[in-house]
């Protein structure tokens, strides 16, 4: 329920003042009860059996499974099955689905200067325009378009630089395909499995901005295209999916471990976000971090850049334990999704856009799930402008 202001008459600009009668002073809107959360910090808007974020611990389950053993043992294809349907399958698997003609158009069609980001959201637009998904969002659905997504990035990252897009291998992995048809060439194994490992550490994470976005618009019974394209907004935004391009030019300014304290000191001092730290729930080590990190230490291409990372994480832990004594700030996981994304050989631009990739598992399977609730979400807002007055006449 609204609350509405009292009325409160305000002054004529028309009538002479001599003749206006006395006038109560305008009232205060009347103060509702009900908490108010800024940033809806702490607020349960949902219930979900997708994934479990143990902020205090640490932990994070998907559909009752620890990140951890997940990524030991499984695939992205099996990972994003179980978060749809909740079944854990051998057999499960996805395999890079060529870009549909309307959508390989529109990528043509789209300026070389835009960024990845716009390009991935364009694309899923697109799909949507042509596919007409219904409501409420199916298995189905959420398959097809994980399955095209990357080819489509792909497309258009080959298109920027004024090559033609390949074709998807379908015998490779979705993330092994995605680079694939970034290069024209097989990937690595090593690699292939290594960004598999990050597709799975980014597919699903409770609440977050994004995947609320993604729940927000499938509550007013729009479609999965629809949803997935808001839900790729809300990740652009550098407090969100935007922050490991970052980390990387973070740690290029800061150059040597022995300037991290100083560079650290005057950021922390000036206000500036320390990229890769810090998380809305998690006041533990961030487990997506730890998962990375594992998977980063046996790049042999990164040691050198890991080295110094792992050093400047130290400095930044400590200096923020005496700066910010008040707040838990931990690594998060971008700091170490930074490593395994350059590992791989992507430019950082590709980074949000890698991460959207990943996290259309989880935010299918969260449409899925409020399709399931069917419940319209519509908080609600603390007024707190002017009490009700008369619009003053503004004269001939
Ligand atoms: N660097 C510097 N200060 C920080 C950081 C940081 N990375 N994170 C939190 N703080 C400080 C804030 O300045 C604030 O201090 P103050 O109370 O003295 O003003 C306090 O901690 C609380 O910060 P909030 O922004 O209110 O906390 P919130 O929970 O909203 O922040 C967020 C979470 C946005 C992720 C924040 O930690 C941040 O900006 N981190 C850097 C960006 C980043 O790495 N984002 C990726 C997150 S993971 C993901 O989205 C997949």
């Amino acid at each position: 329920m609204t609350t509405t202001p009292n009325k409160a008459a305000a002054p004529s600009v028309d009538a002479p003042v001599a003749e206006a009668p006395a006038k109560p002073a305008p009232s205060a809107p009347p103060k509702t009860e009900r908490p108010y959360s800024p940033g809806l910090e702490g607020v349960i808007a949902a219930e979900t059996a997708v994934g479990y974020v143990d902020g205090a611990n640490g932990r994070l389950l998907y559909r009752g499974y620890p990140i951890g053993q997940l990524v030991e043992k499984g695939t992205y294809g099996r990972v994003a099955e179980l978060l749809w349907t909740g079944e854990w399958r051998k057999s499960a698997k996805l395999v890079p689905a060529p870009v549909p003609d309307p959508v390989m158009c529109a990528l043509h069609e789209l300026p070389r200067h835009t960024h990845p980001m716009d390009a991935l959201r364009t694309a899923v637009s697109v799909w949507g325009a042509w596919r007409r998904p219904h409501w409420p969002p199916t298995v189905d659905q959420a398959r097809e378009l994980t399955a095209f997504a990357p080819s489509a990035l792909a497309a258009f990252h080959r298109l920027r630089q004024g090559l033609e897009p390949v074709a998807p291998n379908p015998k490779l992995s979705l993330a092994g395909g995605f680079l694939q048809q970034l290069t024209g060439v097989d990937p690595d194994p090593a690699n292939a499995r290594a960004l598999d490992a990050y597709f799975i550490v980014g597919a699903e994470h409770g609440l977050n901005a994004s995947t609320f976005t993604c729940r927000v618009i499938i509550s007013t019974r729009s479609d999965l295209a629809s949803a997935i394209c808001g839900a790729i907004g809300a990740l652009k935004g550098p407090l969100h999916g935007g922050a490991p391009a970052e980390v990387v030019s973070q740690l290029h300014e800061i150059g040597s471990p022995d300037h991290a304290e100083r560079w650290v000191r005057e950021a922390i001092e000036r206000g500036d976000r320390i990229m890769g730290f810090g998380h809305r729930v998690y006041r533990a080590y961030d487990p997506r971090a730890a998962a990375l990190r594992k998977v980063a230490e046996g790049m042999s291409d990164m040691a050198e850049w890991l080295d110094v990372a792992v050093k400047v994480e130290d400095v930044v832990l400590r200096v923020f334990g005496e700066l910010k004594p008040d707040r838990v700030i931990k690594t998060n996981v971008e700091y170490y999704a930074a490593a395994v994304l350059q590992g791989v050989g992507l430019p950082p631009d590709l980074f949000p856009p890698t991460f959207a990739l990943a996290r259309m598992a989880g935010w299918g399977a969260h449409a899925i799930e409020q399709a399931s609730a069917d419940k319209l979400i519509r908080p609600d807002a603390r007024y707190v402008g002017p009490a009700e007055m008369d619009v003053p006449a503004l004269g001939h």
